[in-house]
């Protein structure tokens, strides 16, 4: 039987984290696979928010490496403290940035991302991926983003 997800689309973001949270622990917790959940959660959150480009970046020998997304093609290795996935990574902490022009190193996988969000993934105490979200608009991420999705890292860093 397909999984589905029910999305109010008339809600605020903040009602939206917090319907599609509860809904996104179910559809993955009958799935042992990470790539499969990782790929699910993807495409709920590029389906419930328009995201320009949301995905992961999963550590693998000292780099990131490009996971499962939603979005146009991206970048697929990051090093440690490059750009604004390497950041969070060194820093293992969540990163709204207003407007990618300003940030130092920002890598531009595309010219159309205005602002951006990266949040870790931690497991026994170590980043092991990074969510990366990606919008066309300046402005676009703030606490709101940052709080519901570091919920949606401690789900995934369950799950992983
Ligand atoms: N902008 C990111 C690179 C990944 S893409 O946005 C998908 C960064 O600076 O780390």
């Amino acid at each position: 039987m397909a999984e589905s997800v029910q999305v109010d689309h008339t809600l605020s973001k903040e009602k939206k984290y917090e319907q599609l949270l509860p809904q996104l622990a179910g559809l993955t917790a009958g799935e042992s696979d990470l790539v499969a959940n990782l790929a699910n959660v993807a495409a709920v959150l590029k389906e419930a928010f328009g995201f320009f480009w949301v995905g992961f970046y999963l550590v693998k020998d000292q780099e990131l490496v490009l996971g499962p997304f939603q979005g146009p093609v991206a970048c697929t290795r990051i090093g440690f403290g490059k750009g604004v996935c390497g950041v969070a990574w060194k820093e293992a902490r969540t990163i709204v940035v207003p407007d990618v022009e300003a940030f130092p190193g920002h890598i531009a996988c595309s010219s159309l991302s205005k602002s951006e969000i990266v949040v870790p993934i931690l497991k026994n105490g170590e980043v092991v991926m990074v969510l990366d979200v990606d919008s066309d608009k300046l402005n676009q991420f703030d606490a709101i983003d940052a709080w519901w999705l570091e919920r949606l890292s401690e789900l995934i860093s369950a799950f992983s």
